[in-house]
Protein backbone atom coordinates (compact mmCIF):
# COMPACT_ATOMS: atom_id res chain seq x y z
CA UNK A 1 0.00 0.00 0.00
CA UNK A 2 1.13 3.62 -0.94
CA UNK A 3 0.30 6.54 1.23
CA UNK A 4 -3.28 6.79 2.20
CA UNK A 5 -5.40 9.11 3.06
CA UNK A 6 -9.17 8.12 4.50
CA UNK A 7 -11.74 10.70 4.98
CA UNK A 8 -15.45 10.31 5.32
CA UNK A 9 -17.63 11.19 2.76
CA UNK A 10 -20.63 12.48 3.99
CA UNK A 11 -21.14 14.13 7.91
CA UNK A 12 -19.21 11.77 9.49
CA UNK A 13 -19.63 8.21 11.56
CA UNK A 14 -19.33 6.30 7.90
CA UNK A 15 -17.27 3.58 9.40
CA UNK A 16 -13.94 4.75 8.87
CA UNK A 17 -12.67 3.09 11.78
CA UNK A 18 -13.84 -0.31 10.47
CA UNK A 19 -12.01 0.52 7.35
CA UNK A 20 -8.89 1.97 8.67
CA UNK A 21 -8.66 -1.26 10.58
CA UNK A 22 -8.86 -3.65 7.10
CA UNK A 23 -6.24 -1.38 5.52
CA UNK A 24 -3.64 -0.69 8.79
CA UNK A 25 -2.37 -4.62 7.51
CA UNK A 26 -0.81 -3.04 4.85
CA UNK A 27 0.27 -0.10 6.22
CA UNK A 28 3.31 0.72 8.74
CA UNK A 29 2.20 4.13 10.36
CA UNK A 30 -1.34 5.55 11.07
CA UNK A 31 -2.08 8.79 11.58
CA UNK A 32 -4.57 11.27 12.84
CA UNK A 33 -4.39 14.67 11.67
CA UNK A 34 -7.36 16.63 12.83
CA UNK A 35 -10.06 16.45 15.00
CA UNK A 36 -9.65 15.87 18.52
CA UNK A 37 -12.02 13.34 20.84
CA UNK A 38 -15.25 14.16 19.50
CA UNK A 39 -14.23 11.29 17.03
CA UNK A 40 -15.57 8.00 18.22
CA UNK A 41 -14.21 5.31 15.53
CA UNK A 42 -15.77 1.43 16.58
CA UNK A 43 -14.11 -1.59 15.42
CA UNK A 44 -15.33 -4.90 16.40
CA UNK A 45 -13.34 -7.92 16.43
CA UNK A 46 -15.25 -11.22 17.24
CA UNK A 47 -17.04 -10.69 20.85
CA UNK A 48 -14.55 -7.55 21.75
CA UNK A 49 -15.95 -3.55 20.53
CA UNK A 50 -13.63 -0.80 20.45
CA UNK A 51 -14.17 2.44 20.47
CA UNK A 52 -11.59 4.74 19.74
CA UNK A 53 -11.18 8.96 20.11
CA UNK A 54 -8.24 10.34 19.91
CA UNK A 55 -5.76 7.09 18.94
CA UNK A 56 -5.54 6.05 15.73
CA UNK A 57 -7.64 2.79 15.03
CA UNK A 58 -4.08 1.43 13.69
CA UNK A 59 -3.46 0.70 17.76
CA UNK A 60 -5.26 -2.28 17.20
CA UNK A 61 -2.56 -4.05 15.22
CA UNK A 62 0.42 -4.97 16.97
CA UNK A 63 3.81 -3.04 15.72
CA UNK A 64 2.31 -0.49 13.50
CA UNK A 65 3.23 2.95 15.03
CA UNK A 66 0.30 5.43 15.19
CA UNK A 67 0.86 9.19 15.67
CA UNK A 68 -1.40 12.22 16.89
CA UNK A 69 -0.27 14.88 14.12
CA UNK A 70 -0.07 18.47 14.73
CA UNK A 71 -3.30 19.31 13.28
CA UNK A 72 -5.03 17.47 15.98
CA UNK A 73 -6.12 19.18 19.39
CA UNK A 74 -5.55 16.74 22.57
CA UNK A 75 -7.58 16.73 25.80
CA UNK A 76 -4.92 14.47 27.69
CA UNK A 77 -6.96 13.65 30.39
CA UNK A 78 -9.26 11.79 27.65
CA UNK A 79 -5.76 10.38 25.89
CA UNK A 80 -4.18 9.32 29.57
CA UNK A 81 -8.28 7.55 30.25
CA UNK A 82 -7.68 5.69 26.42
CA UNK A 83 -4.27 4.44 27.18
CA UNK A 84 -5.85 3.03 30.22
CA UNK A 85 -8.60 1.66 28.90
CA UNK A 86 -6.94 0.28 25.95
CA UNK A 87 -4.20 -1.41 28.50
CA UNK A 88 -7.30 -2.81 30.73
CA UNK A 89 -8.12 -4.93 27.80
CA UNK A 90 -4.51 -6.06 26.70
CA UNK A 91 -3.47 -3.64 24.97
CA UNK A 92 -0.81 -1.68 25.77
CA UNK A 93 -0.07 2.14 24.53
CA UNK A 94 3.68 2.83 24.84
CA UNK A 95 6.20 5.22 23.14
CA UNK A 96 7.01 2.25 20.69
CA UNK A 97 3.15 2.59 19.66
CA UNK A 98 2.35 6.04 20.03
CA UNK A 99 3.85 9.64 19.66
CA UNK A 100 2.03 12.51 19.87
CA UNK A 101 3.31 15.86 17.70
CA UNK A 102 4.74 18.51 19.86
CA UNK A 103 3.02 21.29 18.18
CA UNK A 104 -0.59 19.95 18.73
CA UNK A 105 -2.78 22.29 20.36
CA UNK A 106 -4.25 21.10 24.31
CA UNK A 107 -7.43 20.67 25.01
CA UNK A 108 -8.52 22.73 28.26
CA UNK A 109 -11.50 22.29 30.83
CA UNK A 110 -12.99 25.67 30.23
CA UNK A 111 -12.98 25.32 26.35
CA UNK A 112 -15.35 22.25 27.29
CA UNK A 113 -17.34 25.19 29.67
CA UNK A 114 -17.28 27.61 26.95
CA UNK A 115 -18.37 25.07 24.29
CA UNK A 116 -21.81 24.18 26.92
CA UNK A 117 -22.08 27.54 27.16
CA UNK A 118 -21.91 28.90 23.97
CA UNK A 119 -24.32 26.15 22.80
CA UNK A 120 -26.77 27.10 25.07
CA UNK A 121 -27.03 30.70 24.13
CA UNK A 122 -27.33 29.46 20.31
CA UNK A 123 -30.86 29.44 18.57
CA UNK A 124 -29.92 26.95 15.88
CA UNK A 125 -27.63 24.27 17.89
CA UNK A 126 -24.80 22.74 16.23
CA UNK A 127 -25.59 19.98 19.02
CA UNK A 128 -21.49 19.95 19.60
CA UNK A 129 -20.16 16.89 21.61
CA UNK A 130 -19.40 19.36 23.86
CA UNK A 131 -15.77 18.18 23.80
CA UNK A 132 -14.40 21.76 23.69
CA UNK A 133 -13.33 21.08 20.15
CA UNK A 134 -14.19 24.42 18.57
CA UNK A 135 -13.13 26.92 21.78
CA UNK A 136 -9.83 24.73 21.35
CA UNK A 137 -9.35 25.48 17.42
CA UNK A 138 -10.40 29.15 18.37
CA UNK A 139 -7.34 29.66 20.58
CA UNK A 140 -5.45 28.03 18.60
CA UNK A 141 -6.29 30.34 15.48
CA UNK A 142 -6.61 33.22 17.76
CA UNK A 143 -2.97 32.36 18.72
CA UNK A 144 -3.65 31.73 22.36
CA UNK A 145 -3.33 28.05 22.56
CA UNK A 146 -1.50 25.87 25.01
CA UNK A 147 0.71 23.19 22.90
CA UNK A 148 1.63 19.51 24.04
CA UNK A 149 5.29 21.11 23.61
CA UNK A 150 4.16 23.45 26.44
CA UNK A 151 3.42 19.87 28.33
CA UNK A 152 6.35 18.69 27.92
CA UNK A 153 8.44 21.26 29.91
CA UNK A 154 8.44 19.90 33.08
CA UNK A 155 9.79 23.28 34.71
CA UNK A 156 7.36 25.72 33.51
CA UNK A 157 4.16 23.40 32.47
CA UNK A 158 2.56 24.30 35.94
CA UNK A 159 2.83 28.01 35.65
CA UNK A 160 1.53 27.90 32.04
CA UNK A 161 -1.81 26.32 32.72
CA UNK A 162 -2.59 28.47 35.94
CA UNK A 163 -1.90 31.21 34.10
CA UNK A 164 -4.12 30.15 31.02
CA UNK A 165 -7.04 28.90 33.65
CA UNK A 166 -6.70 32.33 35.71
CA UNK A 167 -6.95 34.26 32.02
CA UNK A 168 -10.05 31.69 30.96
CA UNK A 169 -12.01 32.51 34.32
CA UNK A 170 -12.34 36.05 33.23
CA UNK A 171 -14.29 34.76 30.18
CA UNK A 172 -16.39 32.19 32.16
CA UNK A 173 -17.54 35.49 34.29
CA UNK A 174 -18.69 36.83 31.04
CA UNK A 175 -21.06 33.74 29.74
CA UNK A 176 -21.91 33.38 33.54
CA UNK A 177 -20.23 29.78 33.98
CA UNK A 178 -18.30 28.94 37.30
CA UNK A 179 -14.83 29.29 37.55
CA UNK A 180 -12.32 26.84 37.47
CA UNK A 181 -10.06 26.34 40.22
CA UNK A 182 -6.54 26.71 39.08
CA UNK A 183 -5.16 24.41 41.36
CA UNK A 184 -7.34 21.42 40.53
CA UNK A 185 -6.64 22.02 36.92
CA UNK A 186 -2.89 22.31 37.31
CA UNK A 187 -2.57 19.30 39.48
CA UNK A 188 -4.77 17.26 36.83
CA UNK A 189 -2.78 18.59 33.55
CA UNK A 190 0.40 18.05 35.40
CA UNK A 191 0.16 14.42 36.06
CA UNK A 192 -1.34 13.96 32.59
CA UNK A 193 1.25 15.99 31.05
CA UNK A 194 3.68 13.26 33.34
CA UNK A 195 2.21 10.22 31.61
CA UNK A 196 2.69 11.68 28.32
CA UNK A 197 6.19 13.43 28.33
CA UNK A 198 7.18 10.11 26.87
CA UNK A 199 5.26 9.74 23.66
CA UNK A 200 5.50 13.57 22.84
CA UNK A 201 8.01 14.40 20.34
CA UNK A 202 8.27 16.34 16.61
CA UNK A 203 6.42 13.98 14.84
CA UNK A 204 6.75 15.58 11.49
CA UNK A 205 10.63 15.06 11.42
CA UNK A 206 9.24 11.40 12.33
CA UNK A 207 6.97 10.93 9.32
CA UNK A 208 9.61 12.19 6.98
CA UNK A 209 12.35 9.82 8.29
CA UNK A 210 9.87 7.07 8.11
CA UNK A 211 8.86 8.22 4.09
CA UNK A 212 12.57 8.39 4.00
CA UNK A 213 12.82 4.66 4.85
CA UNK A 214 9.91 3.64 2.28
CA UNK A 215 7.26 3.19 5.11
CA UNK A 216 3.55 3.14 4.43
CA UNK A 217 0.95 5.52 6.09
CA UNK A 218 -1.94 5.64 6.60
CA UNK A 219 -3.54 8.62 7.31
CA UNK A 220 -7.04 8.36 9.37
CA UNK A 221 -9.45 10.99 8.85
CA UNK A 222 -12.14 11.66 11.74
CA UNK A 223 -15.33 13.60 11.29
CA UNK A 224 -16.56 13.98 7.59
CA UNK A 225 -16.67 15.99 4.50
CA UNK A 226 -19.68 17.78 4.71
CA UNK A 227 -18.45 18.90 8.77
CA UNK A 228 -15.46 20.66 7.29
CA UNK A 229 -14.84 23.95 8.80
CA UNK A 230 -14.62 25.16 4.85
CA UNK A 231 -16.62 22.56 2.98
CA UNK A 232 -19.00 21.49 5.31
CA UNK A 233 -23.11 22.91 5.90
CA UNK A 234 -21.57 26.00 7.84
CA UNK A 235 -21.83 27.06 10.74
CA UNK A 236 -23.47 23.14 11.31
CA UNK A 237 -19.91 22.20 11.15
CA UNK A 238 -16.91 21.05 13.74
CA UNK A 239 -13.62 23.14 13.84
CA UNK A 240 -11.02 21.51 11.95
CA UNK A 241 -10.64 20.39 8.02
CA UNK A 242 -12.19 17.46 7.48
CA UNK A 243 -10.87 16.89 3.93
CA UNK A 244 -7.83 15.27 2.22
CA UNK A 245 -6.17 18.99 2.61
CA UNK A 246 -6.28 18.44 5.65
CA UNK A 247 -4.24 15.46 5.99
CA UNK A 248 -1.37 17.40 5.06
CA UNK A 249 -1.38 20.55 7.11
CA UNK A 250 -2.48 18.68 10.08
CA UNK A 251 1.00 16.43 9.51
CA UNK A 252 3.43 18.01 7.66
CA UNK A 253 3.32 15.78 5.14
CA UNK A 254 3.23 17.27 1.04
CA UNK A 255 0.87 16.33 -1.01
CA UNK A 256 2.78 15.17 -3.72
CA UNK A 257 3.60 12.67 -0.88
CA UNK A 258 -0.01 11.05 -1.15
CA UNK A 259 -0.58 8.31 -3.36
CA UNK A 260 -4.32 7.12 -2.99
CA UNK A 261 -7.19 8.78 -1.45
CA UNK A 262 -10.02 6.74 -0.04
CA UNK A 263 -13.42 8.26 0.88
CA UNK A 264 -15.99 6.28 3.25
CA UNK A 265 -19.19 6.49 2.72
CA UNK A 266 -22.53 4.36 4.36
CA UNK A 267 -24.90 3.28 1.45
CA UNK A 268 -27.29 5.91 3.51
CA UNK A 269 -26.31 8.83 5.24
CA UNK A 270 -26.87 9.75 8.83
CA UNK A 271 -25.93 12.75 10.66
CA UNK A 272 -25.67 13.35 14.58
CA UNK A 273 -26.26 17.07 15.94
CA UNK A 274 -28.14 19.98 14.14
CA UNK A 275 -28.28 21.19 10.47
CA UNK A 276 -29.72 20.64 7.28
CA UNK A 277 -29.76 17.40 5.78
CA UNK A 278 -32.23 16.95 2.76
CA UNK A 279 -32.51 13.31 2.48
CA UNK A 280 -33.35 12.88 6.25
CA UNK A 281 -35.96 10.46 6.24
CA UNK A 282 -37.69 9.39 9.09
CA UNK A 283 -39.46 6.20 8.45
CA UNK A 284 -35.65 5.00 7.75
CA UNK A 285 -34.72 6.46 10.65
CA UNK A 286 -37.44 4.27 12.51
CA UNK A 287 -36.71 0.96 10.65
CA UNK A 288 -32.59 1.64 11.42
CA UNK A 289 -32.80 2.52 15.21
CA UNK A 290 -35.31 -0.35 15.30
CA UNK A 291 -32.15 -3.06 14.07
CA UNK A 292 -30.64 -1.10 16.95
CA UNK A 293 -28.16 0.86 14.42
CA UNK A 294 -27.29 4.47 14.35
CA UNK A 295 -26.56 4.94 17.87
CA UNK A 296 -23.43 7.69 18.48
CA UNK A 297 -20.40 5.96 19.37
CA UNK A 298 -19.49 8.72 21.82
CA UNK A 299 -22.45 10.58 23.22
CA UNK A 300 -25.18 7.51 22.40
CA UNK A 301 -27.42 9.94 20.73
CA UNK A 302 -29.46 8.38 17.87
CA UNK A 303 -28.31 9.70 14.50
CA UNK A 304 -30.61 11.05 11.87
CA UNK A 305 -30.87 8.68 9.11
CA UNK A 306 -31.51 9.43 5.41
CA UNK A 307 -31.65 8.08 1.81
CA UNK A 308 -28.07 8.02 0.05
CA UNK A 309 -27.32 11.73 -1.04
CA UNK A 310 -24.91 11.84 -4.32
CA UNK A 311 -25.05 15.65 -4.48
CA UNK A 312 -22.91 15.81 -1.31
CA UNK A 313 -21.01 12.33 -2.15
CA UNK A 314 -20.41 13.67 -5.48
CA UNK A 315 -19.28 16.96 -4.41
CA UNK A 316 -16.46 15.03 -1.68
CA UNK A 317 -15.32 12.93 -4.58
CA UNK A 318 -13.78 16.29 -5.92
CA UNK A 319 -12.70 18.35 -3.32
CA UNK A 320 -10.86 15.43 -1.63
CA UNK A 321 -9.81 13.97 -5.51
CA UNK A 322 -11.20 10.60 -3.66
CA UNK A 323 -9.98 7.87 -6.26
CA UNK A 324 -11.42 4.88 -4.20
CA UNK A 325 -14.97 4.55 -2.48
CA UNK A 326 -15.35 2.20 0.75
CA UNK A 327 -19.13 1.52 1.17
CA UNK A 328 -20.11 0.71 4.26
CA UNK A 329 -23.35 -0.43 5.91
CA UNK A 330 -24.90 -1.95 2.97
CA UNK A 331 -26.54 -4.87 5.11
CA UNK A 332 -28.21 -1.54 6.70
CA UNK A 333 -30.58 -1.42 3.50
CA UNK A 334 -31.37 -5.41 3.39
CA UNK A 335 -35.13 -5.08 4.49
CA UNK A 336 -36.01 -2.33 2.33
CA UNK A 337 -38.04 -2.73 -0.76
CA UNK A 338 -37.25 0.14 -2.40
CA UNK A 339 -33.72 2.01 -2.55
CA UNK A 340 -33.60 5.56 -2.97
CA UNK A 341 -30.67 7.59 -4.48
CA UNK A 342 -30.79 11.15 -4.26
CA UNK A 343 -29.33 12.80 -7.44
CA UNK A 344 -30.34 16.23 -7.32
CA UNK A 345 -32.11 18.98 -5.67
CA UNK A 346 -34.72 20.98 -6.09
CA UNK A 347 -34.38 24.36 -4.41
CA UNK A 348 -37.64 26.75 -5.13
CA UNK A 349 -38.02 25.40 -8.59
CA UNK A 350 -34.33 25.32 -9.99
CA UNK A 351 -32.13 22.28 -10.16
CA UNK A 352 -29.43 21.83 -7.82
CA UNK A 353 -25.96 19.57 -8.42
CA UNK A 354 -24.19 21.08 -5.93
CA UNK A 355 -24.75 21.34 -1.93
CA UNK A 356 -25.50 25.08 -1.72
CA UNK A 357 -23.06 27.61 0.46
CA UNK A 358 -26.21 28.84 2.54
CA UNK A 359 -27.33 26.50 5.06
CA UNK A 360 -30.75 28.06 5.16
CA UNK A 361 -30.72 27.12 1.02
CA UNK A 362 -29.58 23.92 1.87
CA UNK A 363 -32.46 23.12 4.62
CA UNK A 364 -35.42 24.04 1.52
CA UNK A 365 -33.67 21.81 -0.99
CA UNK A 366 -36.14 19.21 -1.59
CA UNK A 367 -34.05 15.70 -3.20
CA UNK A 368 -34.79 14.55 -6.23
CA UNK A 369 -34.64 10.55 -5.81
CA UNK A 370 -34.08 7.89 -8.61
CA UNK A 371 -35.69 4.85 -7.12
CA UNK A 372 -34.64 1.21 -7.29
CA UNK A 373 -36.11 -1.97 -5.98
CA UNK A 374 -34.83 -3.71 -2.79
CA UNK A 375 -32.93 -6.84 -2.87
CA UNK A 376 -34.66 -7.70 0.50
CA UNK A 377 -32.17 -10.49 1.75
CA UNK A 378 -29.28 -10.51 4.31
CA UNK A 379 -26.07 -9.95 3.01
CA UNK A 380 -24.02 -9.73 6.02
CA UNK A 381 -22.52 -13.45 5.46
CA UNK A 382 -21.41 -12.26 1.49
CA UNK A 383 -17.61 -12.00 1.00
CA UNK A 384 -17.76 -10.97 -2.99
CA UNK A 385 -19.61 -8.44 -4.93
CA UNK A 386 -20.72 -11.24 -7.19
CA UNK A 387 -22.74 -13.33 -4.17
CA UNK A 388 -24.24 -10.25 -3.22
CA UNK A 389 -28.04 -10.25 -4.52
CA UNK A 390 -28.30 -8.45 -8.14
CA UNK A 391 -30.24 -5.59 -7.07
CA UNK A 392 -27.73 -4.69 -4.32
CA UNK A 393 -24.98 -4.82 -7.21
CA UNK A 394 -27.32 -2.71 -9.43
CA UNK A 395 -27.24 -0.65 -6.43
CA UNK A 396 -23.90 -0.41 -5.93
CA UNK A 397 -22.82 0.30 -9.60
CA UNK A 398 -25.65 3.40 -9.45
CA UNK A 399 -24.20 4.49 -6.74
CA UNK A 400 -20.51 4.49 -8.40
CA UNK A 401 -21.82 6.01 -11.20
CA UNK A 402 -23.37 8.91 -9.82
CA UNK A 403 -20.30 9.83 -7.10
CA UNK A 404 -18.16 9.70 -10.09
CA UNK A 405 -15.75 7.29 -8.69
CA UNK A 406 -14.90 3.48 -8.51
CA UNK A 407 -16.36 1.34 -5.30
CA UNK A 408 -12.80 -0.41 -3.81
CA UNK A 409 -14.34 -2.25 -0.51
CA UNK A 410 -17.71 -3.01 0.38
CA UNK A 411 -18.28 -3.85 4.15
CA UNK A 412 -21.67 -5.68 5.18
CA UNK A 413 -21.43 -5.90 9.00
CA UNK A 414 -19.36 -4.83 11.80
CA UNK A 415 -17.08 -7.14 12.30
CA UNK A 416 -13.55 -7.37 10.65
CA UNK A 417 -14.12 -10.43 8.35
CA UNK A 418 -16.95 -8.51 6.73
CA UNK A 419 -15.17 -6.39 4.46
CA UNK A 420 -14.37 -7.45 0.28
CA UNK A 421 -12.75 -6.10 -2.34
CA UNK A 422 -15.46 -4.80 -4.69
P1 LIG B 1 -16.59 6.24 12.23
O1 LIG B 1 -16.71 7.38 13.18
O2 LIG B 1 -16.61 6.69 10.80
O3 LIG B 1 -15.44 5.33 12.53
O4 LIG B 1 -17.93 5.39 12.41
P2 LIG B 1 -18.61 4.97 13.82
O5 LIG B 1 -17.80 3.91 14.43
O6 LIG B 1 -18.93 6.17 14.63
O7 LIG B 1 -20.01 4.46 13.30
C1 LIG B 1 -20.11 3.42 12.38
C2 LIG B 1 -20.96 2.32 13.00
O8 LIG B 1 -21.29 1.39 12.00
C3 LIG B 1 -20.23 1.52 14.07
O9 LIG B 1 -21.16 1.07 15.01
C4 LIG B 1 -19.63 0.35 13.29
O10 LIG B 1 -19.39 -0.78 14.09
C5 LIG B 1 -20.74 0.12 12.32
N1 LIG B 1 -20.37 -0.45 11.04
C6 LIG B 1 -19.34 -0.10 10.21
N2 LIG B 1 -19.46 -0.74 9.03
C7 LIG B 1 -20.58 -1.51 9.15
C8 LIG B 1 -21.27 -2.37 8.25
O11 LIG B 1 -20.88 -2.56 7.10
N3 LIG B 1 -22.41 -2.96 8.70
C9 LIG B 1 -22.88 -2.77 9.97
N4 LIG B 1 -23.98 -3.41 10.35
N5 LIG B 1 -22.26 -1.95 10.83
C10 LIG B 1 -21.14 -1.33 10.40
P1 LIG C 1 -16.37 10.70 13.72
O1 LIG C 1 -14.88 10.84 13.56
C1 LIG C 1 -20.29 12.54 13.57
C2 LIG C 1 -20.59 16.69 14.86
C3 LIG C 1 -21.34 17.00 16.15
C4 LIG C 1 -21.88 18.38 15.81
C5 LIG C 1 -20.74 19.00 15.01
C6 LIG C 1 -19.82 19.90 15.85
O2 LIG C 1 -16.76 9.68 14.72
O3 LIG C 1 -17.02 10.52 12.39
P2 LIG C 1 -17.94 19.37 17.65
O4 LIG C 1 -18.04 18.68 18.99
O5 LIG C 1 -16.97 18.74 16.71
O6 LIG C 1 -17.72 20.85 17.76
O7 LIG C 1 -19.43 19.21 17.02
O8 LIG C 1 -19.99 17.94 14.48
N1 LIG C 1 -19.49 15.71 15.00
C7 LIG C 1 -19.55 14.47 14.53
N2 LIG C 1 -20.57 13.79 13.95
N3 LIG C 1 -19.10 11.94 13.72
C8 LIG C 1 -18.06 12.61 14.29
O9 LIG C 1 -16.82 12.10 14.35
C9 LIG C 1 -18.28 13.92 14.76
N4 LIG C 1 -17.50 14.84 15.39
C10 LIG C 1 -18.26 15.94 15.51
O10 LIG C 1 -22.37 16.06 16.36
O11 LIG C 1 -22.99 18.26 14.95
MG1 LIG D 1 -17.94 8.02 14.76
Amino acid sequence: MANTILVGAQWGDEGKGKIIDFLTREADLVVRTQGGNNAGHTIVHGAEKYVLSLIPSGVLHPRKMCLLGNGVVIDPISLVGEMDGLAARGISVSPENLLVSDRAHVVLPYHRVIDAALEKQKKGRIGTTKRGIGPAYGDKIARTGLRMIDLAKAATVAERVRAAVIGANRLLKQLDAAPLKPAEVVEAYCAAADRLRPHITDTVAYLHEAMRRNRRILFEGAQGTYLDIDHGTYPYVTSSSTTAGGACTGSGVPPNRIDVIYGVMKAYTTRVGGGPFPTEDNALSDSLHGMGREFGAVTGRARRCGWFDAVSTSGAVRINGIDRIAITNLDGLDLQPVVRICTHYDLDGERLDHVPADADDLARCRPVFVEMPGWKKSTEDVRRFADLPRNAQRYLKKLAAVCGAPIQLISVGPGRHQTFTA
